[in-house]
């Protein structure tokens, strides 16, 4: 399979009052189009410092990363919101939806901050609601919504662009086993039926059932 991200020697120091903490150690490790990565470890392992790097949301302390051939390191600050835009799609544990949008809105506003929206973005925001079994929910309010329809709205921002790369950080921290293997079943679908590659960051075992491949992190580096 190809690869569509790479990570080499990746590191991560953060410094904080003075003392230093190396949040993520010298990892290396190729995601491949189609498949489903768990990453798993302790809290404090480094899961999430790792899924930023790679989602070029933060910046390594040294190493390289490649996103589809493109060395994502030697580009200026201003181009990674291209990058960002382009390439990831992200599912966080909290869902960062906004209260006073209803759901289907919640999708537009992320359709236009990604420059997807057209002139009415209403059809393909329904749509992107369909995809996730809450066409029915579209005009509530999150404050309306469960957990699980929460994180399924989050989920279906994250399909926005159809990216070829999602991250998702603790997906079903906050949801029932029921709702947490739908949410697992999403993201695996996105992987064999589209060919997306996907990254699962969780402590949850019902991830493992959904994986292709499981790395543990233990302060910051991959246990072998
Ligand atoms: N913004 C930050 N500033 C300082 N230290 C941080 C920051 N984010 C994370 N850390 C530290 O880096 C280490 C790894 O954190 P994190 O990546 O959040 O791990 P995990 O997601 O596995 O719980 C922890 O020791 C944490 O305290
Ligand atoms: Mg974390």
């Amino acid at each position: 399979m190809e690869t569509i991200l790479e990570l080499r020697d990746v590191s991560k120091t953060y410094t904080e009052g003075g003392s230093e903490v190396k949040a993520v150690d010298a990892v290396s490790l190729s995601l491949l189009k189609g498949e489903v990565l768990l990453l798993m470890g302790p809290s404090g392992s480094g899961k999430t410092t790792l899924l930023s790097m790679m989602g070029c949301i933060l910046r390594p302390s040294s190493g390289g990363i490649t996103v589809d051939g493109t060395e994502v390191n030697r580009l200026e600050e201003k181009a990674l919101p291209d990058v960002r835009k382009r390439y990831f799609g992200f599912v966080f544990q909290s869902f960062n939806l906004f209260p006073s949008l209803t759901a289907v809105e919640n999708i537009e506003l992320v359709l236009r901050m990604k420059g997807f929206a057209g002139k009415s973005p209403r059809p393909e925001a329904l749509g992107l609601l369909d995809k996730v079994g809450l066409g029915d929910r579209a005009y509530f309010f999150p404050g309306d919504l469960s957990g699980g329809q929460k994180q399924r709205i989050a989920f279906a921002r994250a399909l926005v662009g159809d990216p070829p790369i999602l991250l998702a950080d603790e997906p079903t921290a906050n949801l029932d086993s029921k709702r947490g293997n739908e949410v697992l079943d999403l993201l695996r679908k996105r992987a064999k039926e589209q060919g997306r590659a996907v990254v699962i960051v969780s402590h949850d075992p019902k991830a493992e059932a959904v994986a292709d491949r499981v790395i543990f992190l233990e302060d910051g580096r991959i246990r072998v």
